[in-house]
């Protein structure tokens, strides 16, 4: 097993709008050992998400490398980038994304489906039934809460037995009471699987629940 999961090497991103550059990310470089849990933090529009997404696979970054279990993510195509995401990488959003025309259960079974899982629905039961929602397998995202649909997604997040979870403030749009128990099952799923974990967050005590805290500021580590 690689060491580190996760490395970045002087990684920058830029988005270009209208022909004028933005520099969002500078020099970044760090490693997550296999394993690991750490946080990112920072102000707003320091450049945290654009981080995640380039860690995950979402997108690519402008300059720099980021290898994740080894895989050198610059240059894929976007099927390639799929495909390492399908098979090494979970992600919870802070706005849970959801699919909406899908009961719970089912949204917890496309990872599996995606990946030729054979008991997907018994496996994506008992994954609801971690998460307390067994009972609400049949309904669909918008008759469960915020704090129900971010469970789900934690169920979704974990379908595919990912070696890797990015968290984009997965407590950001709950509540503090439902922020904690959402907290709780994620650490606790997440020691679980042995998974490693990699959250963007405001709330400090969070981060500190983690082993690494990462500080971004003006697109820099700090
Ligand atoms: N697709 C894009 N095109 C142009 N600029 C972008 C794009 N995505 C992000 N940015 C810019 O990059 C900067 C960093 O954005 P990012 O969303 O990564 O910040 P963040 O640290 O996650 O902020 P928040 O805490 O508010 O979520 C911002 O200035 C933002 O406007
Ligand atoms: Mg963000």
């Amino acid at each position: 097993m690689a060491a580190s999961i996760l490395q970045l090497q002087q990684v920058s991103k830029n988005y270009t709008l209208r022909g004028v550059t933005i520099p969002v990310l500078r020099d970044i470089s760090f490693e997550i050992e296999t394993g690991a849990t750490a946080a990112i933090v920072g102000p707003s529009g320091s450049g945290k998400t654009t981080l995640l997404g380039l860690c995950a696979g979402l997108d690519q970054c402008s300059d720099g490398t980021v290898l994740l279990n080894e895989i050198a993510l610059n240059g894929l195509s976007e099927d390639e980038l799929a495909q390492v995401r399908n098979a090494h990488v979970g992600f919870i959003f802070q706005n849970f994304q959801l699919l909406p025309t899908l009961t719970a259960l089912e949204n917890v079974m496309v990872p599996m489906e995606l990946h030729g899982v054979r008991d997907a629905s018994g496996m994506a039961i008992e994954l609801l039934e971690k998460v307390g929602l067994a009972s609400r397998a049949a309904h669909y995202p918008s008759q469960l809460s915020g704090g129900e649909q971010q469970r789900v997604s934690l169920a979704r997040a974990f379908a595919n037995k990912p070696k890797i979870l990015f968290a984009d403030e997965p407590t950001g749009n709950l509540d503090a009471e439902t922020g904690q128990l959402v907290e709780e099952l994620l650490f606790q799923l997440n020691r679980e699987a042995g998974t490693t974990l990699v959250l963007v967050t405001h709330d400090l005590d969070l981060a500190a629940k983690t082993q690494r805290i990462i500080h971004i500021k003006g697109g820099r580590i700090h």
